[in-house]
């Protein structure tokens, strides 16, 4: 008798040319010709062709493979052998077919279908070759975030998710009741907490998610989103800048180095992607409204800028553009006050090209006590839930600041998507909670 075979993953199939094999997964589809059956299994790390011969099989492997439906689960044997017609160049020589359960009508199938149905099946919609392609470079991305900072020292800092106060804006918070301490809310961002870590540790980031509580519904807006956030001492606008700069030039580089085949899969046209080369201009926020101005935008100096004029700015570039030194008024109160024009603030947001926005905001923060009182005092918001923040300016303050990165904005970006709802694996959203 001969052993089973051992069960390998599809993506491993070249290595094992000649050899019997096992894959176990799922199928994708089949079809017949004559006396040949085909079979297009996946197993979440590529797809392979599986052939039988029923002239040659067995009467129980032909049977099983008649019973076969989309996504029925399965593990089949079989010698592998090139064949530069079948996907992935190596076809499988099918000798025997377990199935572990024949699915029912799979309700996604070829033809098109809506984003409102498929939303409502993500949890199968994700098994298609397009979602599988997002979110390899979703991880692939994760991944470089982590190498990135790891490699300049920074030390990974994980921040509550429950949390006492707004960070970003009290309009878009999402309440609690926590036990008979009152309302918490889920954390919009983690920076307050990582202030205090960089004043511990020196360099800190924390990637996780953030809640918004926003109404919005455009293509750029979740309510769950994930952010990574660096935060670390002795930073000044500039080197926020800098590390932004550095960052988002490895982070296209190393996707189009090691994640071409996804890109392709996605069609993403990589012109744009291959001219993210440093240096990023810098526009200040007046010479970004003098420009919006002059393409006749109805825009004065101490508005924020919206999707529209920033998708106009970052239109005049081929690579991502920072606008920086905002007007206080329009921004968070922890931004610190421009010692150059006090009406301005030490920030910057970075604009994706083609229309993506919005993919990273950050600033120096405000390291004085007596100022950033008077901030929180003039954005209407209560200092003794923030006492713990101010104790960061009490004992041993330093110049400090950091950003967040928005990773479905950098997902939606990369692989060219229209809504940053397929950039996460289960978005959330104004009308979605399900599934
Ligand atoms: O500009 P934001 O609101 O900045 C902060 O939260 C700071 N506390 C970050 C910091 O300095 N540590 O958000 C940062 C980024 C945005 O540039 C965007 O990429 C993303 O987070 N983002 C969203 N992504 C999806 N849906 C939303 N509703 C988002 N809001 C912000
Ligand atoms: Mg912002």
């Amino acid at each position: 008798m001969n052993p089973e075979p051992q069960v390998i993953a599809i993506s491993a199939a070249a290595d094992h040319l000649g050899r019997p094999v096992a894959f176990q997964g799922w199928v994708r589809r089949k079809r017949s010709s004559g006396k040949i059956r085909f079979l297009i299994l996946r197993d979440g790390t590529g797809i392979v062709q599986g052939i039988l011969d029923t002239g040659k099989a067995g009467a129980e492997t032909v049977q099983a493979f008649d019973q076969l439906t989309v996504e029925t689960s399965l593990r089949v044997t079989g010698i592998l052998q090139a064949d530069s017609r079948a996907p992935g160049g190596v076809e499988l020589e099918i000798r025997t077919i377990r199935i572990f359960q024949i699915a029912e009508d799979f309700p996604i199938t070829p033809k098109e279908h809506g984003t409102a149905f498929l939303m409502a099946h993500r949890h199968l919609w994700l098994r298609s070759s397009r979602q599988q392609a997002i979110q390899r470079i979703r991880h692939e991305l994760s991944r470089e975030i982590r190498n990135f900072l790891n490699a300049r020292d920074f030390i990974e800092l994980d921040a509550p998710i429950l949390t006492a106060n707004a960070c970003e804006g009290t309009s878009t918070l999402f309440e609690t009741r926590y036990f008979d301490q009152g309302s918490a809310y889920l954390s919009q961002s983690g920076q307050l907490y990582m202030e205090a870590g960089a004043m511990a540790f020196g360099r800190v980031y924390c990637f996780g998610p953030a809640f918004r509580a926003e109404k919005s519904k455009t293509r750029r807006h979740l309510t769950e989103f994930w952010m990574v956030e660096p935060e670390w001492a002795f930073g000044d606008l500039e080197a926020v800048m800098s590390l932004v700069e550095d960052l988002v030039i490895q982070l296209v580089r190393r996707t189009l180095e090691f994640r071409l085949p996804e890109l392709e899969l996605l069609e993403r046209d990589l012109t744009g992607l291959k001219c993210v080369a440093a240096p990023f201009p810098r526009l200040s926020y007046s010479e970004a409204v003098a420009t919006l101005q002059d393409k006749g935008f109805p825009l004065s100096f101490g508005d924020d800028l919206g999707g529209d004029e920033e998708t106009a700015l970052a239109s005049l570039y081929d690579r991502p553009v920072f606008i920086h030194r905002y007007p206080a008024a329009c921004k968070a109160f922890y931004m610190k006050q421009d010692p150059a024009d006090p009406r301005l603030v030490l920030n910057m947001d970075l604009l994706a090209p083609e229309g993506y926005g919005e993919i990273v905001g950050g600033s120096q923060r405000e390291d004085d006590l007596q100022v950033l009182r008077k901030r929180l005092a003039a954005q209407g918001l209560a200092e003794a839930e923030l006492d713990w923040y101010l104790d960061l300016r009490r004992y041993g303050s330093v110049p400090h600041g950091g950003f967040g990165l928005g990773l479905e904005r950098v997902v939606a970006w990369i692989c060219g998507l229209a809504h940053v709802r397929e950039a996460i694996p289960f978005p959330r959203t104004l009308y979605r909670l399900y599934p």
